[in-house]
């Protein structure tokens, strides 16, 4: 036992580590929670039934065949995880500059989201609607001498989120950050008789070097150029702002900020502006982070990971994207 100065003449009445005395009064007194609820599990597609194909920067995840792919949401859905988010690889002799594979509605997408919605009908099914994938050019809008054309490419959207409604969608999720493009979706999905499919908007993506291994997943790089005139500037909180607030007025049911980690500011101030539930999307990057090190043995993954989704949560998503999705969910029946 050390020496001790006598503490006699300390009156201060706020300890704040009486609230920390105990796992019990730590449990009582936490503020946030996470929940499998809450997640969302994003899945890559490829043609072949059969297929597990691993991604070598997405150690961990795989691009399943339609038949995996459907077993793998059933174990999503017996996780506790209400959703998932699908992400087709499109071979190349598919893809042009108009993206013209993805109005197809015998496409490779369309049809696993009819698989799924008859196999799952309880699973809540998220699909991606910008051009990237189906793209030859690899860009998320139609590329013309150098530029990416905003209003041309609206009608591909439209036409793309239109066939996934017709698949059975319940969200579409247009990553695309063209102007005016939920408005635009809103009103052909609605034209079409499907005022009851979600659009979940990827409100404020950043121009960020965190999709580097999605990208390889799908093969989507850009052939030239970047995405830096669409996607936006990351030094940016009050153009945020104003993206949030125009895809609410155009109808959005959910916005959706991407990356998370780098952003949680943008998170907690669109939780304050916004009355539509906010998501937030641990991207392919974070996830490519904390699993490097932990293969290293630098971090404790499971540690590591539900810190990370804490703090996605604390900031203030309502729904959580990410690849930890399952471990998560698993790690959290443990505790
Ligand atoms: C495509 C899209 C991207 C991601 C989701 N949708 C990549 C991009 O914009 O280049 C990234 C997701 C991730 O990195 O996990 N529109």
């Amino acid at each position: 036992m050390p020496k001790l100065q006598s503490t006699k003449n300390l009156d201060f009445i706020s300890r704040p580590r009486r609230n920390r005395k105990s796992a019990s009064i730590r449990d009582l007194t936490q503020e946030t929670w996470l929940s499998p609820k809450n997640f969302v599990m994003p899945l890559f597609l490829t043609e072949k039934n059969g297929a597990k194909e691993p991604i070598l920067s997405l150690p961990g995840q795989f691009r399943y065949g339609p038949d995996l792919l459907i077993e793998k949401a059933r174990e999503v859905l017996a996780l506790g995880i209400p959703g998932i988010a699908l992400f087709p690889k499109i071979p190349d002799h598919l893809k042009d500059p108009m993206g013209r594979e993805s109005a197809n509605p015998d496409g490779l997408l369309p049809r696993t989201v009819r698989s799924l919605k008859k196999s799952l009908p309880e699973l809540t099914v998220i699909t991606d609607v910008a051009m990237d994938p189906y793209s030859s050019d690899g860009h998320d809008g139609i590329l013309s001498e150098g530029k990416i054309l905003n209003d041309e490419t609206l009608s591909v959207l439209g036409q793309m989120a239109l066939v996934q409604a017709r698949a059975g969608t319940d969200y579409v999720a247009p990553s695309d950050m063209m102007d005016g493009r939920v408005a635009y979706i809103r009103a052909i999905l609605d034209q079409g008789g499907f005022s009851d499919v979600g659009i979940i908007s990827y409100s404020a993506k950043y121009a960020s070097c965190f999709y580097g291994p999605f990208r390889d997943a799908l093969d989507s790089t850009p052939k030239t150029g970047d995405k830096k005139s669409y996607q936006m500037n990351p030094a940016n909180r009050r153009e945020a702002l104003r993206e949030i607030c125009l895809d609410q007025e155009e109808g959005a049911d959910l916005i959706l900020i991407k990356p998370a980690l780098s952003y949680l500011d943008i998170i907690s101030l669109a939780k304050e502006v916004c009355d539509v539930p906010v998501a937030a999307y641990n991207v392919s990057g974070e996830y490519a982070m904390i699993k490097a090190a932990s293969e290293k043995g630098w971090l404790n993954e499971k540690a590591a990971v539900l810190e990370t989704l804490l703090s996605i949560k604390r900031a203030g998503a309502d729904v959580i994207f990410t690849y930890w999705a399952m471990d998560a969910a698993r790690w959290l029946a443990e505790q």
